[in-house]
């Protein structure tokens, strides 16, 4: 079934705007759920990775209609990601708490349209990102 960019593009709106820190939240929510991937990072302080998310969630969410800067982009952070030393199961971790996040920061505004429209997404974000070059 084709992504509803429009549901994808107005729930994030709406969460950015109820919690412009949501990248914050997001790694309190997966250290919180996920402590055994904290030792995974580091090497850039917290407030940068925060950051370096935000803006990365902002052009994925821009681009979403663009396949081919998709597979660029998503394939070349991919790759970056596997010399972080993550694994395919972490993909899952990461997933469930991003959607955690956005349930609880879009509070009653969050529908069960929105909540396959994100796992639609993130799945085919992970899985460009582990797509074999
Ligand atoms: C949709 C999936 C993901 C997105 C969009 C994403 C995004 C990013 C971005 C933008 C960066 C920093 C920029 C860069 O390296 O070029 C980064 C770094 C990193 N990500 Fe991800 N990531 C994803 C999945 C994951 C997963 C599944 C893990 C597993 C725990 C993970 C762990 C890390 C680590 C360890 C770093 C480096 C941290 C550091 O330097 O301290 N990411 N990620």
């Amino acid at each position: 079934m084709a992504l509803n960019v429009d549901l994808l593009r107005s729930s994030f709106a709406l969460v950015v705007e109820r919690e412009p820190e949501v990248t914050h939240r997001f790694y309190d929510v997966l250290f919180a759920k996920y402590p055994q991937v904290q030792p995974l990072f580091g090497r850039r302080s917290r407030a940068d990775q925060e950051r370096m998310l935000r803006d990365m969630l902002v052009a994925i969410v821009d681009h979403v209609e663009e396949p081919a800067w998709l597979q660029n982009q998503l394939g070349a952070l991919g790759s970056k990601h596997v010399g972080y030393g993550v694994t395919a199961e972490m993909y899952g971790w990461i997933g469930d708490a991003l959607l955690t996040t956005l349930k609880e920061v879009a509070g009653d505004a969050w529908t069960p349209a929105i909540a396959d429209t994100w796992a639609q997404a993130y799945g085919a974000v992970a899985g460009l990102m582990q797509a074999k070059p």
